[in-house]
């Protein structure tokens, strides 16, 4: 059998990593500014959170939903008290798509109504909901269309209220920052009268921070540099350093049911120990901390860059947008200078997701690199 050809790949394969390092079958050394799309919070293979991992599979690795499992509440509650959550009630699933499909059938289930607002450029997942609420019509099929979603622009909160007034909205679910998209973000004024809005209309409100969430931003979720408290919070990527777990953080008014939600593989005894062990690492190194000040340490270094039209982003979920398409400049990064690096919907933008342990140090040394490619010639 041969694999579904629906991946464009680099030609590197990677064997092996160490915190911001990956190293490919030929032994070269790459820094890694990308995280495998945002997904390596503490470093690749970090030593506690391997031993962890280690010590639970040598325990037990899995048993199914149907049992007690008291890793999920001593989760629960270290993800509740770093957060700031603690009053929030939490669902365990297996990736970002599937969170956001959960957090939208929840709130379906908790309004009895159906309709979803999204916002212009949005990615929340490739799953049915998911992706209907995904703006980008190349990867909705037919079936995926049945569902009804509003696409509206950030930061016109005037349009937002005008269909949520109309009575037969479920959710409105929105990115404290673009990810795929393209890092674009709301003013704090729209997020808070989004807020205002949806309590006024029995609408739930979903803060999508999969990618911008666990100490990404400089704050421990992204949504919290505007002050506001959203309905749902949904979760995955930093969440399991690589491990595939998800979630969706519910506050204490939406009220479960038995057999309302439910996963096989959600929650697992394993999936449990990676995301205590990434907490633990985020707490003891302060790397919500890092993340804001290596963030502000790169935007001091990459302001007047030739070519560099736009900055973007907080912490270390960063972009950079030129005025030409980057697609050949990450090829150079990684094949002439040997960084991994993002591209966005936005084909001017190259996004910066690294590890949140990176430093002084991994920017300088980016910096130089990119330079040498603009330097070099022409992209
Ligand atoms: C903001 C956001 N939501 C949802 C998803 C989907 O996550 P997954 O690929 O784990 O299904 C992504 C993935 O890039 C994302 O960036």
């Amino acid at each position: 059998m041969k694999l579904f050809d629906v991946y464009p790949l680099y030609d590197v394969e990677p064997v092996k990593a160490y915190d911001s390092t990956v190293v490919d079958k030929n032994g070269i050394e790459y820094l890694d500014l990308y995280g495998g799309h945002a997904v390596i919070s503490i470093g690749h293979s970090h030593p506690h959170y391997v031993k962890k991992l280690k010590e639970q599979v040598e325990k037990i690795g899995f048993y199914s939903n149907a049992v007690q499992n008291s890793l999920q509440s001593e989760l629960a509650q270290k993800l509740g008290k770093l957060s700031g959550y603690d009053t929030y009630q939490l669902f365990l699933c297996n990736s970002g798509a599937e969170a956001n499909e959960n957090a939208l059938k929840l709130a379906s289930f908790h309004t009895g109504k159906s309709r979803v607002v999204a916002f212009h450029n949005a990615f929340h997942g490739r799953t049915s909901a998911a992706v209907a609420a995904t703006d980008n019509a190349k990867i909705n099929s037919p079936l995926n269309t049945q569902q009804s979603v509003t696409f509206l622009p950030l930061n016109q909160i005037e349009l937002v209220k005008t269909q949520l007034e109309k009575g037969d909205v479920c959710a409105v679910i929105i990115e404290p920052i673009q990810g795929v998209g393209g890092l674009d973000e709301g003013t704090t004024d729209f997020f808070q009268e989004l807020e205002r809005i949806c309590k006024q209309n029995d609408v739930v409100l979903i803060l999508d921070e999969i990618q911008s969430g666990y100490g990404r931003s400089g704050k421990f979720f992204a949504h919290q540099y505007h002050h506001i408290t959203p309905d749902i919070i949904s979760i995955a990527k930093g969440m399991g350093n690589g491990f595939p777990v998800g979630g969706i953080m519910i506050a204490p008014h939406i009220k479960p049911s038995y057999g309302m939600l439910g996963t096989t593989f959600g929650g697992n005894h394993l999936a449990c120990a990676a995301a205590l062990a990434v907490l633990e690492v985020i707490e003891a190194e302060n790397l919500i901390d890092n993340a804001r000040l290596t963030g502000a340490y790169f935007l001091s270094q990459v302001r007047g860059l030739s070519g560099v039209q736009k900055i973007k982003g907080k912490g270390l979920m960063l972009g950079l947008e030129f005025d030409f398409e980057v697609g050949e400049l990450r090829k150079k990064l990684i094949y002439d200078q040997h960084i991994f690096t993002g591209g966005a919907m936005n084909k001017k933008l190259l996004r910066i997701l690294p590890p949140l342990t990176v430093g002084k140090k991994e920017i300088d040394q980016f910096i130089k690199a990119l330079q040498n490619v603009l330097i070099g010639e022409k992209v």
